[in-house]
């Protein structure tokens, strides 16, 4: 399976400055066998990033933030995912931003996961429980909910075209006393992620789904998580709007999977 490392940019950077970092990472990621490196910047910065891209013949892939989940019609201010065609390879689904700050439901996320995949983008579906729900001992149900929520619809063939990206919320920079992840809790929501896609479509297809880690991932720790048994890859906010954090955490992603 290849190791994804996706840089999530938010709602960071105008299109020049998105423009001048990635010709910063152009000329400094050597891309390798078996991984495979996205950005995420702002939907507006998309569409020139990817005539930089071409451009410049590089393989580093753009993924959208978000979109909405008809492909066209009377939305207004809504870009839908049958116009990130020919732009992006992949979009995150459901980041807790999302869920959080703008009410996105779990039905909102099962017609985005199939509009995605309708529209032959690969859709990194996020899931991840809250600091309280944690503490309640709600990890297990909130993941399942997540995940019932978003695939029920999918069949076993279209699953295999999703990514999921367990984000705990609490772990996640942007929320208040964001606090660090162990390895361990990581390990033990990555199992239960794929028990449940092992219960809904069986044992081959659930380790066929890449799972990404994210979560207040820098160059000190991405190692320590990429090695996490079942860990095919890091969802990396704040560090990859550093260029010097988002190289280096290429590297050592190069390094731990070769
Ligand atoms: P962070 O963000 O790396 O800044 O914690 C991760 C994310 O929100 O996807």
């Amino acid at each position: 399976m290849k190791t994804y490392i996706v840089g999530n940019w938010k709602m960071n950077l105008s299109v020049g400055e998105s423009s001048i970092y990635l010709q910063k990472l152009l000329k400094r990621i050597k891309l390798a066998k078996g991984l495979e490196v996205a950005i995420a910047p702002s939907t507006i910065a998309l569409q020139s990033l990817s005539v930089q891209l071409e451009r410049s013949k590089s393989k580093i892939k753009l993924c959208a933030q978000n979109f909405y989940q008809k492909d066209y019609g009377a939305y207004t201010g809504e870009v839908s995912v049958m116009q990130l065609r020919g732009i992006v390879n992949y979009s995150i689904v459901g980041h807790s931003e999302r869920r959080y700050i703008f009410g996105e439901t779990n039905k909102d996320l099962r017609q985005k996961v199939a509009a995605a995949i309708r529209n032959n983008i690969t859709p990194i579906l996020c899931v991840g429980e809250t600091e309280n729900e944690r503490s309640y001992g709600e990890t297990k149900d909130v993941l399942r909910d997540e995940i019932f929520g978003a695939l029920s619809e999918i069949d076993a063939d279209d699953v295999k075209k999703v990514i999921i990206a367990y984000e705990p919320v609490w772990a996640i920079s942007s929320t208040k006393d964001a606090k660090i992840a162990s390895p361990d809790d990581i390990a033990d929501s990555v199992k239960l992620i794929r028990s449940e896609l092992k219960e809904i479509y069986g044992k081959e297809v659930s380790e066929e789904v890449p799972i990404l880690y994210g979560g207040s991932v820098n160059p000190n720790n991405a190692g320590a998580y990429l090695t996490i048994p079942g860990v095919n890859g890091l969802l990396i906010g704040g560090s990859s709007l550093i260029s010097d954090h988002f190289v280096d955490i290429i590297e050592i992603a190069k390094r731990v999977k070769s």
